[in-house]
């Protein structure tokens, strides 16, 4: 368990209660009973030990999202994100927490080819991380994969609807299950993900009587972003809900504006520093 917890002699460091309680994915899973959600899931992506430590005791799961392509790498897509930087992340994100069941998204290229380079990938992600599970795009086609992950040790997040990965195939980031064959495709790709064996799915970019569908009939907790209130629970990108992006996708609520926070911030410390204003006397080291 030590190692992934924080050095609390680093000066930034939060203390790390003990005894360590984490929720596990089985309780992530009992959340659902017989097709109902009495405490919705309340999940965000983290990518730093920071942004975990201020999240972790309000969240139930927190996601190390391959979005952090965008978000930390200014990556156009997701396409580009490797393994290497999905494992640095969700280390970073246990060492900073201590409560939220940490899931960490497989990059793509590393699980579609087969279920056996799926396993290779996931468990070099866990292993190196210290993170629950895994999250991985795809439905039908994906079932396979997810029981040979789930029945050698590695719980899954299915993910269907809008996915990413598949911009190229896609055309693009509008919602799906917008026709009939559309939204029953969807309600098959969940059922499959949840006849596997995945203990929660998150579904995105759906039409809201979509997303109600998929939620009333899977049995496993589904997780929407873009989709409904009505789903077993909720997931957004964070650096999205806080304001640091100008544009954001539209379904998305915005519980800050911290990119003008952040801006009048370093305006405020630019104009002090060129006045010579900065740092005044209490910042600065005294002779006693
Ligand atoms: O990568 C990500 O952040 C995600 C969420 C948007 C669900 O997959």
């Amino acid at each position: 368990m030590s190692t992934f917890q924080l050095d609390t002699a680093t000066s930034r460091a939060t203390p790390t209660p003990q005894p360590l309680r984490r929720l596990t994915v089985p309780a992530i899973r009992e959340r659902k009973r017989d097709g109902v959600t009495d405490e919705p899931i309340v999940c965000l992506t983290a990518y730093t030990a920071r942004q975990a430590q201020l999240l972790d005791a309000h969240c139930d799961v927190l996601l190390v999202g391959d979005s952090l392509g965008q978000v930390i790498y200014g990556l156009p897509s997701t396409l580009p994100v490797t393994l290497e930087m999905m494992a640095n992340h969700a280390a970073a994100v246990v060492r900073g927490s201590y409560h939220a069941v940490v899931v960490v998204d497989m990059p793509f290229g590393s699980y579609e080819a087969s279920p056996a380079a799926a396993f290779a990938s996931a468990s070099q992600l866990l292993k190196a991380s210290g993170a629950a599970a895994v999250k991985l795009e795809g439905g039908e086609a994906m079932a396979e994969t997810v029981d040979f992950l789930i029945s050698r040790g590695i719980p899954v997040m299915g993910h269907v609807g809008l996915t990413p990965q598949a911009v190229n195939v896609l055309g693009g980031y509008g919602a799906r299950g917008r026709g009939e064959a559309e939204a029953t495709k969807i309600l098959r790709d969940a059922r499959m993900l949840a006849n596997a064996g995945a203990f929660a799915i998150v579904v995105e970019g759906v039409l809201e009587p979509t997303a109600i569908r998929v939620t009333r009939d899977v049995p496993c907790p589904v997780i929407g972003i873009g989709a409904s209130a009505q789903c077993d629970g909720q997931v957004l990108v964070t650096d999205d809900m806080l304001g640091m992006f100008e544009r954001v996708p539209r379904f998305v609520k915005r519980y800050d504006e911290l990119a003008e926070r952040i801006g009048t911030a370093a305006a405020a410390y630019a104009e002090e520093v060129r006045a010579r204003r900065f740092p005044a006397e209490d910042h600065t080291y005294q002779a006693r």
